[in-house]
Protein backbone atom coordinates (compact mmCIF):
# COMPACT_ATOMS: atom_id res chain seq x y z
CA UNK A 1 0.00 0.00 0.00
CA UNK A 2 2.77 2.40 0.36
CA UNK A 3 4.44 1.65 -3.07
CA UNK A 4 0.32 2.61 -4.27
CA UNK A 5 -1.56 4.00 -2.90
CA UNK A 6 -0.26 7.79 -3.09
CA UNK A 7 -0.37 7.30 -7.23
CA UNK A 8 -3.91 5.49 -7.12
CA UNK A 9 -6.47 7.16 -9.16
CA UNK A 10 -9.44 5.46 -7.42
CA UNK A 11 -8.42 4.32 -4.85
CA UNK A 12 -10.67 1.01 -3.57
CA UNK A 13 -8.04 -0.68 -1.07
CA UNK A 14 -8.92 2.03 1.86
CA UNK A 15 -10.12 0.56 4.21
CA UNK A 16 -11.53 3.59 6.31
CA UNK A 17 -15.04 4.79 5.94
CA UNK A 18 -15.01 7.89 3.63
CA UNK A 19 -12.56 10.33 5.90
CA UNK A 20 -14.11 13.56 6.91
CA UNK A 21 -12.54 17.37 7.59
CA UNK A 22 -12.83 19.06 10.75
CA UNK A 23 -15.55 21.12 8.77
CA UNK A 24 -17.57 17.88 8.17
CA UNK A 25 -17.29 16.98 11.57
CA UNK A 26 -18.82 20.26 13.02
CA UNK A 27 -21.34 20.05 10.28
CA UNK A 28 -22.71 16.38 11.69
CA UNK A 29 -22.67 18.52 14.99
CA UNK A 30 -21.49 21.71 15.71
CA UNK A 31 -18.97 23.11 18.53
CA UNK A 32 -18.07 26.59 19.40
CA UNK A 33 -13.80 26.63 19.14
CA UNK A 34 -13.37 22.53 18.45
CA UNK A 35 -10.00 23.30 18.53
CA UNK A 36 -8.52 25.67 21.37
CA UNK A 37 -5.86 28.23 20.61
CA UNK A 38 -5.55 29.30 23.58
CA UNK A 39 -5.10 25.70 25.11
CA UNK A 40 -0.98 25.48 25.83
CA UNK A 41 0.14 22.34 24.18
CA UNK A 42 1.80 20.17 27.35
CA UNK A 43 1.52 16.61 27.38
CA UNK A 44 -2.23 16.75 28.43
CA UNK A 45 -4.31 13.53 30.22
CA UNK A 46 -1.51 10.91 30.44
CA UNK A 47 -4.22 7.75 29.85
CA UNK A 48 -6.23 10.00 27.50
CA UNK A 49 -8.66 13.18 28.88
CA UNK A 50 -11.35 12.22 31.15
CA UNK A 51 -14.09 13.46 28.60
CA UNK A 52 -12.60 11.34 25.80
CA UNK A 53 -12.35 8.57 28.16
CA UNK A 54 -15.77 8.19 29.39
CA UNK A 55 -16.68 8.87 25.67
CA UNK A 56 -15.14 5.59 24.73
CA UNK A 57 -16.96 3.81 27.56
CA UNK A 58 -20.49 4.83 26.49
CA UNK A 59 -19.91 2.61 22.85
CA UNK A 60 -19.81 -0.49 25.25
CA UNK A 61 -23.10 -1.91 26.66
CA UNK A 62 -24.96 -1.39 29.38
CA UNK A 63 -23.78 2.06 29.33
CA UNK A 64 -21.51 2.65 32.59
CA UNK A 65 -20.60 -0.73 33.06
CA UNK A 66 -17.27 0.42 31.18
CA UNK A 67 -16.23 3.57 32.71
CA UNK A 68 -13.51 6.19 31.59
CA UNK A 69 -10.75 4.10 34.53
CA UNK A 70 -11.21 1.06 31.99
CA UNK A 71 -9.67 2.78 29.04
CA UNK A 72 -6.56 3.59 27.67
CA UNK A 73 -5.92 5.93 25.13
CA UNK A 74 -3.64 5.19 22.58
CA UNK A 75 -2.13 5.81 18.67
CA UNK A 76 -4.41 4.50 16.89
CA UNK A 77 -5.65 0.95 16.96
CA UNK A 78 -2.34 -0.45 15.56
CA UNK A 79 -0.84 0.88 18.75
CA UNK A 80 -3.30 -0.41 21.28
CA UNK A 81 -2.95 -4.28 19.49
CA UNK A 82 1.26 -3.54 20.07
CA UNK A 83 0.96 -2.45 23.24
CA UNK A 84 -1.45 -5.72 24.55
CA UNK A 85 0.57 -8.11 22.93
CA UNK A 86 4.00 -6.37 23.91
CA UNK A 87 2.03 -6.93 27.71
CA UNK A 88 0.78 -10.11 28.10
CA UNK A 89 3.09 -12.40 25.05
CA UNK A 90 6.20 -13.84 25.43
CA UNK A 91 9.03 -16.56 24.43
CA UNK A 92 6.82 -19.75 25.70
CA UNK A 93 3.40 -18.69 25.13
CA UNK A 94 0.89 -20.23 22.25
CA UNK A 95 -1.68 -17.91 21.18
CA UNK A 96 -4.76 -18.47 19.08
CA UNK A 97 -5.56 -15.97 16.32
CA UNK A 98 -8.59 -15.87 14.14
CA UNK A 99 -7.60 -16.48 10.06
CA UNK A 100 -7.50 -14.66 7.73
CA UNK A 101 -6.92 -11.29 9.90
CA UNK A 102 -4.87 -7.89 9.95
CA UNK A 103 -1.26 -9.36 10.02
CA UNK A 104 -0.12 -7.50 12.72
CA UNK A 105 -2.08 -9.89 15.00
CA UNK A 106 -0.68 -13.07 14.26
CA UNK A 107 2.72 -11.41 13.15
CA UNK A 108 3.70 -9.76 16.38
CA UNK A 109 3.13 -12.23 18.56
CA UNK A 110 5.34 -14.48 16.38
CA UNK A 111 8.09 -11.71 17.05
CA UNK A 112 7.47 -11.81 20.60
CA UNK A 113 8.40 -15.24 20.64
CA UNK A 114 5.08 -16.81 20.91
CA UNK A 115 3.73 -19.92 18.60
CA UNK A 116 1.16 -18.92 16.76
CA UNK A 117 -1.98 -21.21 15.89
CA UNK A 118 -4.28 -19.92 13.19
CA UNK A 119 -8.04 -20.70 13.41
CA UNK A 120 -9.02 -20.34 10.25
CA UNK A 121 -12.00 -19.45 8.73
CA UNK A 122 -13.91 -20.92 5.65
CA UNK A 123 -15.68 -19.03 2.91
CA UNK A 124 -17.76 -22.07 2.44
CA UNK A 125 -19.58 -21.46 5.03
CA UNK A 126 -19.38 -17.74 4.45
CA UNK A 127 -16.36 -17.53 6.52
CA UNK A 128 -18.06 -18.72 9.77
CA UNK A 129 -15.57 -20.45 12.67
CA UNK A 130 -15.66 -23.62 13.44
CA UNK A 131 -15.99 -24.00 17.52
CA UNK A 132 -14.95 -27.39 17.24
CA UNK A 133 -11.54 -26.43 15.59
CA UNK A 134 -10.77 -23.69 17.91
CA UNK A 135 -11.08 -26.65 20.95
CA UNK A 136 -8.69 -28.75 19.22
CA UNK A 137 -6.22 -25.72 19.20
CA UNK A 138 -6.39 -24.95 22.61
CA UNK A 139 -3.00 -26.31 25.01
CA UNK A 140 -1.60 -26.01 28.23
CA UNK A 141 0.22 -22.71 27.33
CA UNK A 142 -2.14 -21.20 25.39
CA UNK A 143 -2.10 -17.44 26.62
CA UNK A 144 -4.39 -15.79 24.64
CA UNK A 145 -7.37 -15.60 21.69
CA UNK A 146 -7.12 -13.27 19.05
CA UNK A 147 -9.78 -11.69 17.68
CA UNK A 148 -11.00 -9.87 14.61
CA UNK A 149 -14.55 -8.87 14.89
CA UNK A 150 -16.27 -7.30 12.60
CA UNK A 151 -13.07 -9.05 10.21
CA UNK A 152 -10.62 -7.74 8.42
CA UNK A 153 -10.55 -8.61 5.15
CA UNK A 154 -13.61 -10.89 4.64
CA UNK A 155 -16.66 -8.67 6.67
CA UNK A 156 -17.53 -11.44 8.32
CA UNK A 157 -19.13 -11.11 11.78
CA UNK A 158 -18.50 -13.84 15.10
CA UNK A 159 -21.78 -14.05 16.33
CA UNK A 160 -23.39 -13.31 19.95
CA UNK A 161 -23.51 -17.43 20.52
CA UNK A 162 -20.26 -17.94 18.61
CA UNK A 163 -18.51 -15.06 21.00
CA UNK A 164 -20.35 -16.86 24.01
CA UNK A 165 -19.02 -20.07 23.24
CA UNK A 166 -15.05 -18.47 22.51
CA UNK A 167 -15.56 -16.86 26.21
CA UNK A 168 -16.64 -19.97 27.46
CA UNK A 169 -13.58 -22.06 26.17
CA UNK A 170 -11.39 -19.32 27.72
CA UNK A 171 -12.92 -19.29 31.12
CA UNK A 172 -12.47 -23.15 31.32
CA UNK A 173 -8.88 -23.07 30.37
CA UNK A 174 -7.79 -19.37 32.20
CA UNK A 175 -7.41 -17.70 28.70
CA UNK A 176 -6.98 -13.96 27.91
CA UNK A 177 -8.87 -13.24 24.93
CA UNK A 178 -7.90 -9.78 22.80
CA UNK A 179 -10.89 -8.90 20.67
CA UNK A 180 -9.58 -6.27 18.00
CA UNK A 181 -13.17 -4.20 17.02
CA UNK A 182 -11.60 -1.35 15.32
CA UNK A 183 -14.71 -2.33 12.23
CA UNK A 184 -17.32 -2.02 15.12
CA UNK A 185 -20.45 -0.84 15.29
CA UNK A 186 -20.17 -0.54 11.13
CA UNK A 187 -22.91 -3.45 11.26
CA UNK A 188 -24.55 -2.49 8.11
CA UNK A 189 -25.81 -5.46 6.26
CA UNK A 190 -26.98 -7.84 9.07
CA UNK A 191 -29.84 -10.23 8.16
CA UNK A 192 -33.47 -8.87 9.40
CA UNK A 193 -33.46 -11.37 11.99
CA UNK A 194 -29.59 -11.66 13.01
CA UNK A 195 -28.77 -9.39 16.08
CA UNK A 196 -26.26 -7.00 16.62
CA UNK A 197 -23.22 -9.01 17.97
CA UNK A 198 -22.23 -7.12 21.59
CA UNK A 199 -18.59 -6.50 21.89
CA UNK A 200 -16.32 -9.06 23.57
CA UNK A 201 -16.43 -6.56 26.67
CA UNK A 202 -20.08 -7.27 27.27
CA UNK A 203 -19.99 -11.19 28.36
CA UNK A 204 -18.96 -10.60 31.85
CA UNK A 205 -15.37 -11.85 31.44
CA UNK A 206 -12.84 -10.61 33.01
CA UNK A 207 -9.77 -11.27 31.32
CA UNK A 208 -10.66 -9.90 28.03
CA UNK A 209 -9.81 -6.42 26.12
CA UNK A 210 -11.04 -5.10 23.18
CA UNK A 211 -9.02 -2.50 20.82
CA UNK A 212 -10.45 0.15 18.55
CA UNK A 213 -10.24 3.53 17.00
CA UNK A 214 -11.50 6.51 15.14
CA UNK A 215 -10.12 5.22 11.90
CA UNK A 216 -12.62 2.94 10.28
CA UNK A 217 -16.31 3.49 11.86
CA UNK A 218 -15.62 6.73 12.81
CA UNK A 219 -13.70 8.57 9.21
CA UNK A 220 -11.17 10.19 11.70
CA UNK A 221 -7.80 7.62 10.49
CA UNK A 222 -5.76 10.95 10.48
CA UNK A 223 -5.89 11.85 14.30
CA UNK A 224 -4.63 8.77 15.15
CA UNK A 225 -6.47 8.09 17.78
CA UNK A 226 -7.21 4.40 19.37
CA UNK A 227 -7.63 2.76 22.50
CA UNK A 228 -7.69 -0.33 24.78
CA UNK A 229 -10.41 -0.99 26.77
CA UNK A 230 -10.71 -3.84 29.34
CA UNK A 231 -13.08 -4.45 32.28
CA UNK A 232 -9.77 -5.84 34.16
CA UNK A 233 -8.24 -3.48 36.27
CA UNK A 234 -5.15 -6.01 36.41
CA UNK A 235 -4.99 -6.00 32.56
CA UNK A 236 -5.17 -2.15 32.35
CA UNK A 237 -3.07 -1.53 34.77
CA UNK A 238 -0.43 -3.54 33.13
CA UNK A 239 -1.05 -2.43 29.69
CA UNK A 240 -0.41 1.23 31.36
CA UNK A 241 2.88 0.05 32.45
CA UNK A 242 4.42 -0.69 29.57
CA UNK A 243 2.40 1.96 28.11
CA UNK A 244 5.51 4.30 29.61
CA UNK A 245 7.79 2.77 26.99
CA UNK A 246 6.23 3.32 23.70
CA UNK A 247 3.89 6.50 24.14
CA UNK A 248 3.13 9.14 26.64
CA UNK A 249 0.30 10.78 25.93
CA UNK A 250 -1.87 10.96 22.44
CA UNK A 251 -1.30 14.87 20.75
CA UNK A 252 -4.03 16.87 22.79
CA UNK A 253 -5.68 18.61 19.58
CA UNK A 254 -6.42 15.01 18.52
CA UNK A 255 -7.74 13.93 22.10
CA UNK A 256 -10.28 16.76 21.80
CA UNK A 257 -11.48 16.29 17.89
CA UNK A 258 -12.37 12.59 19.49
CA UNK A 259 -13.89 13.84 22.52
CA UNK A 260 -16.72 15.80 20.38
CA UNK A 261 -16.58 13.22 17.36
CA UNK A 262 -17.85 10.75 19.98
CA UNK A 263 -20.29 12.83 21.74
CA UNK A 264 -23.75 12.79 21.30
CA UNK A 265 -25.59 13.60 19.17
CA UNK A 266 -22.23 13.63 16.70
CA UNK A 267 -21.34 10.03 17.29
CA UNK A 268 -24.89 8.99 15.90
CA UNK A 269 -24.46 11.30 13.06
CA UNK A 270 -21.30 9.66 12.34
CA UNK A 271 -22.47 6.65 12.09
CA UNK A 272 -25.65 7.17 10.46
CA UNK A 273 -23.82 8.22 7.82
CA UNK A 274 -21.20 5.32 7.51
CA UNK A 275 -23.76 3.11 7.11
CA UNK A 276 -25.63 4.79 4.67
CA UNK A 277 -22.94 5.05 2.90
CA UNK A 278 -21.43 1.26 2.94
CA UNK A 279 -24.96 0.20 2.07
CA UNK A 280 -25.49 2.31 -0.87
CA UNK A 281 -21.37 1.43 -2.08
CA UNK A 282 -22.10 -2.31 -1.34
CA UNK A 283 -25.32 -2.01 -3.62
CA UNK A 284 -22.91 -0.90 -6.44
CA UNK A 285 -20.44 -3.69 -5.85
CA UNK A 286 -22.95 -6.24 -5.51
CA UNK A 287 -24.08 -5.02 -9.37
CA UNK A 288 -20.79 -5.46 -10.20
CA UNK A 289 -20.64 -9.48 -9.17
CA UNK A 290 -23.88 -10.07 -10.21
CA UNK A 291 -22.54 -8.81 -13.86
CA UNK A 292 -19.59 -10.02 -13.33
CA UNK A 293 -20.85 -13.67 -11.83
CA UNK A 294 -18.58 -16.16 -14.08
CA UNK A 295 -15.57 -14.38 -13.00
CA UNK A 296 -16.08 -12.91 -9.17
CA UNK A 297 -16.87 -15.19 -6.07
CA UNK A 298 -17.55 -13.80 -2.99
CA UNK A 299 -20.05 -13.88 0.45
CA UNK A 300 -21.11 -10.57 0.93
CA UNK A 301 -19.57 -8.54 3.75
CA UNK A 302 -22.00 -8.25 7.08
CA UNK A 303 -20.14 -5.15 8.35
CA UNK A 304 -16.95 -3.08 8.56
CA UNK A 305 -15.54 -1.46 5.07
CA UNK A 306 -13.72 -4.55 3.19
CA UNK A 307 -15.06 -7.49 1.24
CA UNK A 308 -12.63 -10.37 -0.21
CA UNK A 309 -13.33 -11.14 -3.11
CA UNK A 310 -12.32 -13.99 -5.27
CA UNK A 311 -11.52 -13.66 -9.01
CA UNK A 312 -11.81 -16.99 -11.42
CA UNK A 313 -11.04 -17.53 -15.05
CA UNK A 314 -13.83 -19.29 -17.07
CA UNK A 315 -13.12 -22.56 -16.03
CA UNK A 316 -13.53 -21.53 -12.35
CA UNK A 317 -9.26 -21.34 -11.80
CA UNK A 318 -7.74 -18.42 -9.36
CA UNK A 319 -6.40 -15.82 -11.45
CA UNK A 320 -3.23 -14.26 -10.13
CA UNK A 321 -4.08 -11.92 -7.78
CA UNK A 322 -0.94 -10.15 -7.59
CA UNK A 323 -0.56 -9.36 -11.46
CA UNK A 324 -4.17 -8.67 -11.81
CA UNK A 325 -3.81 -5.68 -8.58
CA UNK A 326 -0.42 -4.49 -10.62
CA UNK A 327 -1.84 -4.34 -13.95
CA UNK A 328 -4.98 -3.25 -13.18
CA UNK A 329 -3.98 -0.21 -11.16
CA UNK A 330 -1.07 0.37 -14.13
CA UNK A 331 -3.78 0.65 -16.79
CA UNK A 332 -6.82 2.18 -15.05
CA UNK A 333 -5.50 3.65 -11.71
CA UNK A 334 -7.95 1.78 -9.43
CA UNK A 335 -6.09 -0.30 -6.51
CA UNK A 336 -7.02 -3.20 -4.63
CA UNK A 337 -4.81 -5.05 -2.50
CA UNK A 338 -3.75 -8.62 -3.57
CA UNK A 339 -4.98 -10.93 -1.19
CA UNK A 340 -2.14 -13.82 -1.16
CA UNK A 341 0.67 -11.54 -1.00
CA UNK A 342 -1.45 -9.20 1.83
CA UNK A 343 -3.36 -11.91 3.96
CA UNK A 344 -2.02 -15.35 2.74
CA UNK A 345 1.97 -15.24 2.91
CA UNK A 346 1.52 -15.82 -0.70
CA UNK A 347 0.05 -19.46 0.62
CA UNK A 348 -3.46 -18.95 1.08
CA UNK A 349 -5.90 -17.20 -0.60
CA UNK A 350 -4.95 -17.20 -4.31
CA UNK A 351 -6.93 -15.28 -6.56
CA UNK A 352 -8.62 -12.88 -3.71
CA UNK A 353 -8.28 -9.16 -4.00
CA UNK A 354 -9.41 -7.25 -0.63
CA UNK A 355 -11.47 -4.12 -1.93
CA UNK A 356 -12.75 -1.63 0.60
CA UNK A 357 -15.54 -0.18 -0.44
CA UNK A 358 -16.79 2.83 2.05
CA UNK A 359 -15.13 5.45 0.25
CA UNK A 360 -17.22 8.53 -0.60
CA UNK A 361 -19.79 6.96 -3.14
CA UNK A 362 -18.16 8.84 -6.41
CA UNK A 363 -15.05 7.46 -5.94
CA UNK A 364 -16.72 3.85 -5.72
CA UNK A 365 -18.86 4.72 -8.89
CA UNK A 366 -15.87 5.63 -11.06
CA UNK A 367 -13.83 3.04 -9.53
CA UNK A 368 -16.23 0.47 -10.29
CA UNK A 369 -16.29 1.67 -14.38
CA UNK A 370 -12.91 1.50 -14.42
CA UNK A 371 -12.75 -1.65 -13.27
CA UNK A 372 -15.91 -3.16 -15.24
CA UNK A 373 -13.73 -1.91 -18.47
CA UNK A 374 -10.96 -3.89 -17.31
CA UNK A 375 -13.02 -6.58 -17.37
CA UNK A 376 -13.96 -6.65 -20.66
CA UNK A 377 -10.68 -5.29 -21.97
CA UNK A 378 -7.78 -7.37 -19.85
CA UNK A 379 -9.48 -9.65 -17.57
CA UNK A 380 -8.56 -12.65 -19.31
CA UNK A 381 -5.05 -11.86 -20.51
CA UNK A 382 -4.19 -12.40 -17.06
CA UNK A 383 -2.15 -15.45 -15.82
CA UNK A 384 -3.44 -17.77 -13.49
CA UNK A 385 -2.62 -18.34 -10.06
CA UNK A 386 0.15 -21.12 -9.54
C1 LIG B 1 -8.12 -5.09 11.94
C2 LIG B 1 -7.35 -3.81 12.05
N1 LIG B 1 -6.86 -3.46 13.25
C3 LIG B 1 -6.16 -2.33 13.40
C4 LIG B 1 -5.92 -1.48 12.32
C5 LIG B 1 -5.14 -0.23 12.56
O1 LIG B 1 -5.96 0.90 12.50
P1 LIG B 1 -5.65 2.30 13.20
O2 LIG B 1 -4.28 2.25 13.79
O3 LIG B 1 -5.79 3.31 12.15
O4 LIG B 1 -6.70 2.45 14.28
C6 LIG B 1 -6.40 -1.82 11.06
C7 LIG B 1 -6.14 -0.96 9.87
O5 LIG B 1 -6.36 -1.31 8.75
C8 LIG B 1 -7.15 -3.01 10.93
O6 LIG B 1 -7.68 -3.37 9.75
Amino acid sequence: MDTYETTAKHNLAETCSASISLNDLLTLAPKESLIDFSQKQVYGAIRGTEALRTNIANLYSPVGKISAEDVLVTNGAIQANFLSLYTNVGPGDHVICQYPTYQQLYSVPESFGAEVSLWKSEEGSGWGMDLEKLRGLVKSNTKMIILNNPQNPTGAVLRREELQAIVDIAREHDIMIHSDEVYRPLFHSLDPEQETPPSILEFGYEKVLATGSMSKAFSLAGIRLGWIASPSNEIIEACAATRHFTLISVGQIDDRVATHALSRPCVDNLLQRNVQLARQNLAALDAFVNEFSWAVEWKRPKAGTTAFIKFVNRQGKAIDDVEFCKTLQEKTGVMLVPGSRCFGGDVDFRGYVRMGYVPDNQSMVDGLKELRQFMVDEYEKLPLAH
